[in-house]
């Protein structure tokens, strides 16, 4: 704008400052709240133009996920849900995915009620049972999507093992990362094609933000990704992008923290009497464990466990006072869930059950309080409950 005279007060507001960020010294990328970019010339070659097709804010965190991740591109989409919906939109009407038996109910259920309608076709499988996948496989077959580790049980499943399959099928491997994160796993470096994340839990970390990411470990599938993000437009806002972006800054001091809580959280509650079951892939024994311990740098920092049956489970959580009653995971404070009243509701019970998931089964996400202070809550939730299910023992034999 130089040799402009500008001296009208409303273009000074506009324009009175020289707008060039190499020159500022922030530390930050700045958050860009602009929708579109000025051309120097008709002519002129220019990097931003529109902010759906790029803006620069999401590109910092769009670069800063697949440096993690070491993939070619990452993608920032405006949830998990428009993040995984981008991931299956590039197969088409013909073609058949494998999916995990044990995905999160809205991949589900845009699997289910959406692209079914659309002509792919799916079969769920157990990822754990390598010829059980196997033998799901179609000549239509053009990838596999599954979650390396399960909610609310737990399961882990080896990406090293099915992406040799997929491999050796030629078809594409396609990994929710979300409860590991690349702090725990990488799955490209174990042969997974395709990563996505509902950035709303660990990366972002604070419960403040919706998000979703897609890293592409080739520039080839990078391309179809962005052709869906683009055409369709499900794009994260530069205000969430910096909050996912900052979030992402403090991942592995959250995460060794909700770890170590996780651990004390484990061992009292092994200690209890009123505790039947614990769901953790850190707790030796199990294949599960054998499969975390090879794949991944740490077991996660949320875990399940069943109450005895003597104990009245919504009572227990209905109790917990520091730990607030919430579906979401991955955050600074501990959340406690009941899946099937909760997070897994919508499924019929003889799912339900036959899933493993019971109506005693707790489902915590560990935060990053005091250990000391999360396990008094839980000790005096637990004598709540106790109690609670005395009354109704008492009040059911004397009635
Ligand atoms: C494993 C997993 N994947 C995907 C999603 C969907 O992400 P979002 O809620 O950010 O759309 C969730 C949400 O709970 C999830 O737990």
């Amino acid at each position: 704008m130089e040799g402009l005279n500008m001296t009208g007060f409303n273009t000074r507001l506009i324009h009175g400052q020289n707008i060039n960020d190499n020159q500022t010294g922030a530390v930050n990328v700045p958050v860009y709240q602009s929708s579109t970019y000025a051309y120097p010339d008709i002519n002129g070659k220019v990097r931003w133009d529109y902010s759906r097709s790029g803006n620069p804010t999401r590109e910092y965190l769009e670069k800063q996920i697949a440096t993690l991740e070491h993939g070619a591109n990452g993608f920032a989409f405006a949830s998990g849900m428009a993040a995984i919906h981008a991931a299956l939109a590039i197969f088409k009407e013909g073609d058949h995915i494998l999916i995990g038996d044990q995905i999160y109910g809205g991949t589900y259920r845009l699997i289910n009620d959406y692209f079914q309608a659309r002509g792919i076709t799916f079969t769920s499988v157990n990822t754990q049972d390598l010829e059980a996948v196997k033998a799901a496989i179609q000549p239509n077959t053009k990838a596999i999507y599954f979650e390396p580790v399960t909610n609310p049980l737990l399961q882990v499943t080896s990406v090293r093992a099915i992406a040799a399959v997929a491999k050796a099928h030629d078809f594409l491997t396609i990994v929710d990362n979300t409860f590991l994160t690349p702090y725990l796993q990488q799955p490209l470096d174990l042969g997974a094609d395709i990563v996505v994340h509902s950035a709303t839990k660990y990366l972002g970390g604070h419960s403040d933000v919706i998000a979703g990411l897609v890293v592409t470990k080739t520039k080839a599938l990078g391309k179809r990704i962005y052709f869906i993000q683009n055409a369709l437009g499900g794009v994260l806002s530069p205000e969430n992008a910096n909050l996912v972006r900052r979030g992402i800054q403090t991942l592995s001091v959250r995460m060794d923290r909700q770890q170590e809580n996780a651990r004390q959280l484990i061992d009292y509650l092994a200690s209890r009497d009123e505790v039947a079951t614990i769901h953790y892939p850190g707790i030796a024994g199990s294949r599960d464990h054998e499969i975390a311990a090879e794949e991944c740098d740490g077991f996660g920092g949320v875990f399940s466990f069943e109450l005895q049956d003597d104990v009245d489970a919504p009572a227990f959580v209905n109790s917990l006072q520091l730990i607030r009653l919430a579906v979401s995971l991955g955050a600074v404070e501990s959340l406690a869930e009941l899946p099937y009243e909760m997070s897994h509701a919508e499924l019929p019970p003889e799912e339900r059950l036959a899933a493993g998931i019971t109506p005693q089964l707790i489902r915590i996400s560990v935060g990053i309080e005091d250990a000391a202070d999360l396990i008094s809550d839980l000790n005096q939730a637990l004598a709540t409950a106790t109690r609670r299910q005395n009354v109704h023992i008492l009040k059911r034999s004397i009635g």
